[in-house]
């Protein structure tokens, strides 16, 4: 799991218009990214959504009150002032940003963020001739000025029946504003990354074919981590058995040659890509138009040799003529001998690292949600991977790729840092 926000503490103002139940779903994702959350509340936002909601996904008390002081230890304010690595008010009401501007303290949130001295985020939502009204262009324009960022609302149906500006960000935008400001920019923003996912289908006729068990995780997970890190990624992916994860362009393919055709087309401009799909070796010779009706007692089908995508890609990247900084990491699944064969493919294919998977050890390979890879570089073994969640050695791997891109040894890396 992916804890960027580990050991950040993030204010949670709360105020009172109706994109107040977006705060639940903001909470949630700030936990799950290890966050220590404190919501503090005005009266207005308890009209939207209950403190017991968001006491429960951030397993805090929530603050609605300045003078309701629990701890006689502490004056809590100051205290949550003090504790934060940053304040965010989302949604942030025309009311709040007027009351932040002048410096007003008449509530629990309006006098912590005066005697906090952490960054601030506002995410306002609001009527559209509200967010367009001088006086609130005039907080916004000042808060601005004293270095408040702001993630601006968004345009469409608003709940007050309007068309317009005044929408609350979604909360994934929001939690991505809070991420650049608390952990700075993705190790891969700018990058593009290519993975390939799932097994290849190989028709026989319009109702049979030949296919693997490749359930498209390992992938998909790769696929997501490179996401988190800031990269551009495209997915071109087989059959799977999952949803592909959002937030990456998705390229859906059946064939080894159409999975050929997918890459090659787009390997310009890319950086990075990973082999992990798992692609027929051979497909009919023929695919017949019609069902092959059931006839002889045997029947012979004559396979012929798919193209071999990783090949391809492995001749793109080392043409002299072709200007490109490609990063190419080949997976090898291997039943025998796993070490000899991986370092084989390596060479053979032209791999910067190829990652060994001995698919036939427990907890690895094909459809688990676990896997145990070695990777393996030029210079030999690089890392031996032991069984961990598929995300998570899809984070390693990352880590290593960063590392030998850089020209870095990999286990410099330093693991789950800097996601
Ligand atoms: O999808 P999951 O259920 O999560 O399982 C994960 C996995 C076991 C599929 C994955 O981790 C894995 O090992 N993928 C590689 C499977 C495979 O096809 O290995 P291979 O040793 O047959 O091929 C070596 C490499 O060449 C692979 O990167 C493969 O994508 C590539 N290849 C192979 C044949 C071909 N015609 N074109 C290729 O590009």
């Amino acid at each position: 799991m992916n804890k960027t926000l580990s050991g950040k503490t993030i204010l949670l103002g709360v105020t009172g218009g109706i994109a107040a139940y977006k705060s639940a779903t903001l909470c949630s994702r700030l936990v799950n990214l290890g966050a220590n959350v404190r919501v503090m509340m005005t009266k207005g936002a308890t009209q939207f959504i209950t403190p017991l909601t968001l006491q429960t996904l951030t397993r805090h008390p929530v603050a609605t009150d300045v003078f309701d002081e629990r701890d006689a230890s502490i004056v809590q304010h100051i205290d949550w002032a003090d504790s934060a690595d940053l304040a965010v008010i989302a949604p942030a009401t025309a009311n709040m940003l007027s009351k932040l501007a002048n410096g007003l303290a008449d509530d629990m949130i309006s006098t912590t963020l005066l005697a906090t001295t952490a960054p601030l985020l506002i995410a306002p939502a609001m009527n559209v001739h509200m967010w367009e009204h001088p006086a609130v262009i005039d907080n916004v324009n000042k808060l601005a000025s004293r270095g408040a960022t702001f993630v601006e609302p968004g345009t469409g149906q608003l709940a007050c029946g309007y068309v317009g500006k005044g929408r609350l960000a979604e909360p994934d935008e929001i939690v991505e504003a809070i991420v650049k400001m608390l952990v700075g920019p993705k190790p891969l923003t700018g990058q593009r990354v290519l993975v390939t996912a799932g097994g290849t289908v190989e028709r026989i006729d319009p109702v049979r074919y030949i296919t693997n068990d490749s359930s498209g995780k390992m992938g998909f997970a790769l696929a997501e981590a490179a996401r988190d890190r800031g990269a551009e990624v495209t997915l071109v992916c087989g059959k799977t058995e999952a949803a592909p994860p959002n937030g990456v362009q998705i390229v859906k393919i059946d064939s080894a040659k159409e999975m050929y055709d997918a890459v090659m087309a787009r390997l310009p401009g890319t950086n990075i890509v990973f082999k992990a799909a798992a692609v027929a070796d051979y497909r009919p010779l023929h695919q017949e138009e019609h069902k092959i009706k059931k006839s002889a007692e045997a029947l012979t089908l004559e396979l012929v040799r798919n193209p071999d995508i990783l090949q391809g890609i492995g001749d793109w990247k080392t043409n002299q003529t072709i200007k490109n900084d490609l990063f190419l990491i080949g997976f090898a699944a291997e039943t025998t001998d796993v070490e000899k064969h991986a370092i084989d493919k390596l060479k053979r294919k032209k791999c910067d690292l190829i990652v060994a998977n001995d698919v036939t050890a427990s907890g690895a390979g094909f459809g688990t949600e676990t896997n145990i890879v070695s990777v393996y570089g030029p210079q030999g073994l690089i890392e031996h991977i032991p069984q961990m969640t598929k995300r998570d050695v899809a984070e390693r791997l990352l880590d290593i790729v960063q590392a030998n891109r850089n020209g870095l040894e990999a286990h410099s890396a330093g693991k789950g840092t800097n996601r």
